[in-house]
């Protein structure tokens, strides 16, 4: 059994991102990747890594980019996705590792970029994950990623969530990655030429409710929260009136609008 509380979130993060299907979700952060990989600047021949690649859609763009690209996530379930996508993108040459942002398994400055599409803001130290983004970059190199800021849909999602369903002692919020206060805290005296872009996702629906149902059966901590209401049927329904609420205030003509923000430094 697991004594460290930090080791058993993990495991259970690992469990949850496996859940559903995250490939479908991806279909809607597939842009953002073309988003945030022009705003990083990556250019042939540029160590980078993508680090909470998920289903591999970053590290996928990059090496079309022309960068020799590594690719890290928690969760083998995705990475299995992700190593199917690069062959049928034709980039077998894409090196993907089963790791943790808060202990990468990286020499120090071996990456020209570090990159971090909503991946690193799901560590539960944001200190640890980004003192590890920066140890791995060389000096000159670019962190760059995209977060959900907490007054936009994901993020005010993602606190419904921490309400119904509260995480561990000791839990950052992911959604404070989405304030460019703490951002610019967090990353400290380690960077210069700090820079922030907005830009919005958009996600076609019929109604809040099938948007909603859609992420229930595929977004991992969608579907590990019905899990857990389940056995209270009053708390599950009033989450769910809540949720489609939150959803009722973005959806304008059959679309889902929201904003992701990206973030980029430069490493001193
Ligand atoms: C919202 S998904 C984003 C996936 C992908 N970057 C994208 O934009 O489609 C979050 C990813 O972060 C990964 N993740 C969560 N905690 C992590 C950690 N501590 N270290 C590495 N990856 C982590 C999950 O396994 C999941 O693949």
């Amino acid at each position: 059994m697991n004594t460290d509380p930090m080791a058993e979130f993990k495991s259970k993060q690992r469990e949850t991102w496996a859940l559903g299907n995250f490939g479908d979700m991806a279909v809607f952060t597939t842009a953002v990747a073309g988003h945030l990989v022009r705003f990083a600047k990556v250019s042939g021949g540029q160590a980078v890594l993508d680090v909470g690649t998920g289903t591999g859609v970053v590290a996928i763009t990059a090496c079309r980019m022309g960068a020799k690209v590594t690719g890290l996530d928690l969760t083998p379930e995705l990475l299995a996705q992700a190593r199917e996508g690069a062959k049928v993108a034709g980039h077998d040459d894409i090196v993907w590792h089963e790791g943790d942002v808060e202990a990468l398994p990286f020499p120090d400055a071996c990456f020209d970029l570090v990159l971090s599409q909503f991946g690193h803001m799901f560590a539960p130290r944001p200190e640890v994950a980004v003192t590890e983004m920066l140890r791995v970059l060389n000096p000159g190199g670019m962190i760059a990623f995209a977060t959900w800021p907490g007054e936009q849909l994901i993020g005010r999602q993602f606190s419904l969530i921490a309400k119904y369903v509260p995480p561990p002692q000791g839990v950052a919020s992911p959604v404070q990655w989405g304030d460019v206060g703490i951002v610019r805290q967090r990353l400290g005296d380690g960077v210069t030429h700090l820079h922030y872009e907005r830009g919005i996702m958009q996600i076609p629906a019929l109604s809040p409710r099938h948007l909603r149902l859609f992420q229930e059966a595929k977004a991992g901590p969608f579907v590990r929260t019905v899990q857990a209401l389940q056995h209270d049927p009053a708390k599950l329904e009033a989450w769910r009136n809540e949720m489609d609420e939150v959803l009722s205030e973005y959806m304008h003509d059959n679309v889902v609008r929201h904003e992701y923000l990206l973030t980029r430094a430069i490493k001193v």
